[in-house]
């Protein structure tokens, strides 16, 4: 048997290659494409397809017209019209004759309709509900309305009215993403302000107050009987050690170094801080950067931060490799451990925040983070900033 496949056939599949091929955010183009290129088809010189609202509103999602017409324009300013409330109970409207016998008396739409002399409009349904509509009109040689072109409208219809859903909860997604982005940007920011806080006591009082005591242990150690001078050291070291510690924690919390000595300095001597604390062997590759802006230094120091805090809870690992660089505009920042590696699912959400930290502060930079456990053991903490040279101070 010779099947041919027809003209309708071959534009269905072509516009529903193009939908589904299309990024999403260009979708309402292919819509607007699709309708236009099927004005010739159906003989009509104007299509619009629009959406009905929850609350019986005619939401207007496109319309577009053959050459020497125009698009209607009243589609998408929420209108409420008695014509159009028929197609939101389902009905299909086929109309020939003067438009204004059957339209509403609203002068704009009136005058939208001036000059149809046919007009069909095909509702959409979805789960027994109306979504909306697909509308053409024709202004010219209009003999009748055949119901395979009626059919063929409405499939065209359904078709538009799947990729304008998923374009719209696509559009709320980005939206809802962006909100989310910006919270936690707050949330970052507020915490680094809170840690700058902190810091600040912790350096302005405590830290003072400590070496006042480190003083006076000193100087009691010099008054004391030579046999308890021992344990007067001793107590003179401890206090020692605490200031030297809470100094460091300070530094840690509000990194003054970074803006001192820059992101590699400051990278180095936490790398070097945090490994001291469980005697792990650190290797650095720091490659020559040149000078990034505040927030992105202090995104990159607070992954590695948490990298190797990571590295200290739950790796038992030996040594810690460290490295960044960049290179064709593309900055990596690689934070690398020979420690037990992660079996569990790294995405499972167990409550934790450190790596979804760390992706945020990424993606924050319009980098990514990627986390890999390889099989024979390990963990690598994976930083990727395209486009750098925006970031340079
Ligand atoms: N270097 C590593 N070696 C082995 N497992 C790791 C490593 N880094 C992270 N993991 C695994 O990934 C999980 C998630 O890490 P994440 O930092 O998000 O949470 P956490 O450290 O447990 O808690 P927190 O919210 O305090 O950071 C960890 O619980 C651990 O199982
Ligand atoms: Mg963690």
């Amino acid at each position: 048997m010779n099947v041919e496949i027809s003209i309708a056939e071959h534009f269905f599949s072509d516009i529903s290659n193009r939908l589904l091929e299309e990024d999403t955010a260009n979708i309402p183009e292919v819509i607007c494409a699709g309708l236009t290129d099927y004005l010739s088809h159906a003989q009509v010189q104007r299509m619009s397809l629009f959406r009905i609202t929850k609350d019986q509103l005619f939401e207007g999602a496109y319309s577009v017209a053959a050459p020497g017409y125009s698009p209607t324009s009243t589609l998408g300013k929420g209108i409420k019209s008695p014509y159009l409330d028929k197609v939101s109970q389902g009905t299909m409207l086929i109309h020939s004759g003067p438009i204004e016998e059957v339209f509403t008396k609203d002068e704009i739409e009136l005058a939208n309709m001036k000059g149809v002399i046919a007009h069909a409009v095909i509702p959409i349904k979805v789960r027994n509900h109306v979504w909306g509509a697909i509308a053409c009109s024709r202004f010219k040689d209009h003999n009748s309305w055949e119901p395979v072109l009626l059919e063929r409208i409405k499939t065209l219809g359904q078709v538009l009215a799947a990729s304008y859903e998923r374009y719209h909860f696509w559009l709320a997604l980005q939206t809802q993403n962006k909100e989310l982005e910006s919270l936690s940007r707050h949330l970052m920011e507020n915490q680094e302000s809170e840690r700058r806080l902190l810091s600040r006591e912790l350096h302005d009082n405590f830290s003072q107050r400590l070496a006042l005591l480190t003083i006076k242990a000193n100087n009691v150690f010099g008054i004391v009987r030579d046999s308890i001078k021992p344990e007067a050291k001793d107590l003179h070291t401890h206090i020692q050690q605490i200031a030297i510690d809470m100094q460091a924690l300070s530094r840690s919390l509000h990194p003054a170094m970074l803006e001192d000595l820059g992101l590699i300095a400051a990278l180095k001597s936490e790398a070097r801080r945090i490994t001291e604390i469980k005697k792990l062997e650190l290797q650095t590759l720091l490659g020559d950067i040149p000078e990034l802006k505040k927030e992105v230094s202090l995104n990159l120091y607070r992954i590695l931060q948490e990298s190797l805090n990571n590295v200290i809870k739950h790796s038992q690992a030996s040594a810690v490799f460290l490295s960044l660089e960049i290179t064709d505009d593309v900055l990596t920042l690689q934070i690398l451990d020979d420690g037990v590696g992660c079996k569990e699912l790294l995405e499972a959400n167990k409550g934790s925040i450190g790596l979804v930290s760390i992706r945020e502060r990424a993606q924050l930079l319009n980098g990514t983070a990627d986390f890999i456990s390889p099989d024979e053991g390990g963990f690598v903490v994976n930083i990727t900033i395209p486009t750098i040279k925006e970031h340079y101070e």
